[in-house]
């Protein structure tokens, strides 16, 4: 299995990375091959509603989403971790949201696994509305929402004083085989 990691958050070993780094731990154990991006170290441009990836079946802009688009393509799991921003994603995942249109057409998503990793705040009762909101995403790109981690955190690392949350974590990347 190839599992690949989406970090969401500006900030490095946050909730979100440390979270991230446990599933990507327990999926290497099993002998899953692994990767992470930290969105916020790459250049990804707003999609400009150009079209061309409805004709082209890809994007034609050339800025680092040409890096992931390859790494999603052979990804069997995909995870997309983004802290609680009012209620919503982080800018940073939306933007990459926005510029997964080719796969609409593509179809290249169809049939992949996903993990969603949020921390916030107020935990699990205020991520429901972006649970369901990714969900719609990921359905409209046939790809399936396997697990949902979501985490209460308010400081920078603060998982770190959760075991069970990190033992969660680590378990649902254990759950991909080879
Ligand atoms: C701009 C901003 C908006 C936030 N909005 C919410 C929110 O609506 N609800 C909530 O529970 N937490 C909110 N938080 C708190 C973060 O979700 C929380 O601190 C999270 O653990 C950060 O994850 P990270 O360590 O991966 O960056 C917000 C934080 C920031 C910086």
């Amino acid at each position: 299995m190839k599992v690949t990691g989406l970090v969401g958050s500006p900030r490095k070993k946050g909730n979100t990375d440390l979270l991230i780094d446990k599933i990507l731990e327990g999926a290497n154990q099993v002998g899953s091959s692994t990767k992470k991006f930290y969105l916020y170290d790459l250049t990804i441009l707003p999609c400009a509603d150009c079209k061309k990836c409805l004709k082209e079946l890809k994007c034609s802009e050339n800025d680092d989403m040409q890096r992931i688009y390859k790494e999603l393509d052979q990804s069997d799991v995909i995870i997309f971790g983004t802290p609680l921003y009012w209620n919503s994603m982080s800018a940073k995942m939306k933007l990459l949201i926005d510029r997964l249109r080719p796969y609409t057409v593509n179809n290249k998503l169809r049939g992949k696994k996903v993990i969603l990793v949020i921390p916030s705040d107020e935990g699990y009762k205020a991520c429901k509305d972006l649970i369901k909101l990714f969900k719609n995403i990921f359905n409209r790109l046939g790809m399936q929402l396997v697990e949902s981690l979501c985490v209460k955190a308010h400081e920078k690392g603060e998982v770190l004083k959760q075991p069970k949350s990190l033992e969660n974590a680590y378990t649902i990347g254990k759950s991909f085989g080879k």
